[in-house]
This record gives C-alpha cells, structure tokens and sequence, in this order.
C-alpha cells in the first residue's frame, strides 16, 4: 500500500514541519549555539539556513514530487528520464543510511523526555536546585538499562506510526501538536524575562563576535541547517513524493523553514536566561535543556503542569521527525515489495540495535573513543562520531551532490515545470553556484 497524496497544502505543510521541528531545535540548537559562543554562530546559521537549506528543501521537494518513489527510486528514476545514469541514486542511498543512523541516537535522545514527563507529572522539580537537577541527568545517563528502556518505547511509538502509513494519524497529531509547542515556548519564554537576564541572553544570541567563530563552528552551523530541515536525508524527498502537483514548492519550502527557525530561536529565548540566571554554563553540552528547564519549571507557579505539558510536547515533536527519518527506508523496501509493516518493523528494529551503542556511549563506553588516532576525532564516542559523520559529512556533501544534480545535470525547463517561474532563475542559479561553492569552502577550510 502506498501512501495516498496529502490531503491539502496545509497538510503537507504541517507533516513537513512535523519532521523539521524536533530535538534539532529545541535540544540541539541551544546547546550547540552554547558551545559554539552564541551570535557569530546563530548568524552563521541563519545564512545557512537561507542560502544552502531553502534552495536544497525545493530542489528535494522537487525532485521527490518529479519522482514519485522512495528517495532512492526518485533519484535513479529521475536521472534516468534525464538521460543520465541509474547511479544517481546514490544520493538517495547515503540519505537514507544518514536518516537510518540519525534515528538509532535520535531514538536514545527523544527517550529522555519520558523519565522527565514522569519526573515533572511526579512534582519532582518542585523548587529542584541547578546542581541536583544535573544529578538527576546525569543520574538518567548513567544507567544503561533506564536509556535502553526509554530508547524501546520511543522506536517502538516510531515504528507504529510508520508501519500504519505515515498520513494516517500524522497530519491529525501535528495539527495541534505544533501551535501547542509554539504556545507553550512563549510561556517559557515570558517567563525567561522575569530572570532579570533576558538582555545578557539576547546579547549572547544576536550580537555576533566573530573571534569566537571557527571552521569548525561554520561547519557544525551548515550541518545543523540541514538537521533542522530534515534535509539531505531523503526525508523531504519521501514527504514530496505525497504531494499535490498544484501546491507552490517555493512558498510551502518558506513556510516550513520560517516556521522551524521560530522554533529553535523561541527555544534559545527561553533557555539562556535561565542559562545566566543560575550560573549554569552555555557550552553544557548535550545535557543543557534538561539540565535548565526542570529548574525554571521549579520556580515558576503551575510549574509541575508546564514541565509535564513541556516535555509531552517535546516527544510528540520528536516522534514527528523520527517517523520521517525511518520513511525512506521504509518506502524503499516498500517498492521493492515488502510490506509496509515489515519494512517499518525491520527497519526499527535494525535502528533500535545500532541505537544501543549510543546508549553504552553516554556510561560504559564514555571512554571509548574508536577514532581517537585522529586528532579530530580525539575523545569522540560512538554517539558523538554518528553525529559528526551524518551532520557534518554525509549531510553537506549529499546537499551538495543534489545542487549538482538540480542546477547542472537536470535540464531547467524540467525543474521549471514543478518549481512557480517567479522563483525559479533565483533558484537555479543558487542551487547552480552558490550552494556548491558555499559547501565547497566550507569543507575545504575544515579538512585544512
Ligand atoms: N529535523 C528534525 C529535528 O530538527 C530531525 C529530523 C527529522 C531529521 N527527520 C530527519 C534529521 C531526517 C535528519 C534527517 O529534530
């Protein structure tokens, strides 16, 4: 059974953002804007996001809708019909092995919101001090059977959803799930003013300083633009592949990046006072939110009910985005002709296996560190090393092979007849030259 097309543009829109909006803003975002020094790199990130991302989401979009298939199947399908070789699927294949590794830890991640649902619907952050709730972390992190535990649940909630057909439940859920987010992050936002270090956390986010900014930096930046948007994963191309002919793939690809970047900022907002107020430190890491929102939830009244309606919405976001990242596995092995309940099944289970080394990254195996014989890779886990290798290589050097694709393989009058002709000279020559020589420089200045 292949999944019937989306009910509207609103629908697409909404399972679109449903996929973008997720961990990568409100958990990653802040804690790598933390790391990596605030403003230069929320700048960095946003030109990201508006020269490389949005040409890169029309031109998946595009080619999904032009396909039709599996990620895999559009690609191979469309270079095919171009006259050129089946091998293009390539990018179609190292998208879908990205997806298929970001869900094994995104899984471990997305689990953590459920001990915390427990925890706040428990009242245990009630007046909870800065240093006992990174006890409590890292209390979470240290026990492999809680990780591996949560890490089930969450896969298994992925692989329901998907096995039943992802429009099937999915634009319902998002519908309201994603105003709800949008509501509850200006509560913790307004709250976040009363801290008294609302200006040191604007500052922080929107005044650049450059001599904080590295190569390295620049790269995390490009690579979270395209987590963010659920980019170079096939994820996009999969959704395309379910829309309407008549829907505007320039306005709709706005839309959702617009919407996504409110979200992670919203997030940023609302953190890095609390960050300030309680002497906690921007460059945390990957504990950060849940470090500082259960101690603002403690503090503020009705804080137990927020805390709880917080974190059910972060994993409501978060099964949103896994659900798209098993849906190009998924509808590959669905074309190939196995059943939809199987592909998501196996596929799952495959991810929750490998899911399991991240979660002996974070106690047991905190110390093994496979590549440390590179300098680059020193003291880098399991975990860490699926992050860098799918953010910072397979995702650029994809979008990269997909610009390439799009603006000098593809003929333009065939992109022009999915793509609105008010945008598509701009559009061409971005995808032509700008996103290639922008990740281009960027990779260059990284591996010298
Ligand atoms: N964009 C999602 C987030 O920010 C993550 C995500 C969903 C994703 N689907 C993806 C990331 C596919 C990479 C590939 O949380």
């Amino acid at each position: 059974m292949t999944p019937a097309l989306w009910s509207s543009r609103f629908a697409f829109i909404m399972a679109a953002v449903g996929s973008a909006v997720g961990l990568g803003n409100i958990w990653k975002f802040p804690y790598i804007t933390g790391q990596n020094g605030g403003g230069a790199f929320v700048l960095v990130y946003l030109l990201c996001i508006a020269i490389i991302g949005i040409p890169i989401m029309m031109s998946e979009v595009m080619l999904g809708r032009r396909g039709g298939k599996s990620p895999i199947g559009t690609m191979g399908a469309v270079a095919v019909a171009e006259g050129r070789s089946r091998g293009w699927a390539g990018i179609g294949i190292m998208a879908t092995l990205a997806a298929f590794l970001i869900l094994s830890f995104y899984s471990v991640i997305a689990g953590w919101t459920m001990p915390y649902i427990v925890e706040a619907a428990s009242g245990g952050f009630a007046g909870i001090a800065a240093e006992d709730s990174g006890a409590l972390f890292g209390g979470l992190l240290a026990s492999p059977g809680q990780l591996l535990l949560w890490h089930s649940v969450f896969m298994g909630l992925t692989v329901l959803v998907s096995a039943g057909g992802v429009k099937h439940g999915l634009e319902r859920a998002v519908t309201w799930l994603m105003p709800a987010l949008f509501v509850l992050l200006l509560i913790l936002v307004g709250y976040a003013m009363t801290t008294g270090h609302f200006g040191e956390a604007l500052v922080f986010l929107f005044r650049p300083d450059f001599s904080s900014l590295t190569a390295e930096s620049i790269l995390v930046a490009l690579g979270h633009a395209f987590f963010t948007l659920s980019l170079a994963s096939g994820a996009m191309m999969a959704y395309g592949a379910y829309l309407k002919k008549e829907v505007s793939i320039a306005r709709t690809s706005f839309t959702v990046a617009i919407m996504d970047v409110c979200v992670a900022l919203l997030a940023g907002l609302a953190i890095f006072p609390i960050v300030f107020a309680h002497g906690l430190q921007p460059g945390e890491g990957p504990g950060l939110i849940f470090v500082t929102l259960p101690v603002a939830f403690g503090q503020m009244p009705g804080g137990g009910f927020f805390a709880t309606l917080f974190f059910v919405l972060l994993l409501f976001a978060a099964w949103t985005s896994s659900i798209s990242m098993l849906e190009s596995l998924v509808s590959f092995l669905n074309e190939k002709g196995v059943s939809r309940v199987k592909a998501a099944v196996g596929g799952g289970l495959a991810a929750w296996l490998v899911g399991i080394t991240t979660v002996l990254s974070l106690n047991l195996w905190s110390d093994f560190a496979p590549l440390a014989m590179f300098d680059r890779f020193e003291g880098k886990t399991l975990f860490d090393l699926y992050d860098y290798f799918t953010a910072n290589i397979m995702m650029p050097l994809g979008a990269l092979l997909t610009a390439i694709f799009v603006g000098w393989v593809m003929k333009p009058a065939h992109s022009a007849a999915e793509l609105d002709g008010q945008w598509h000279p701009l559009w061409h020559a971005v995808v032509r030259y700008v996103t290639p020589i922008g990740v281009l420089i960027i990779f260059y200045f990284n591996l010298s």
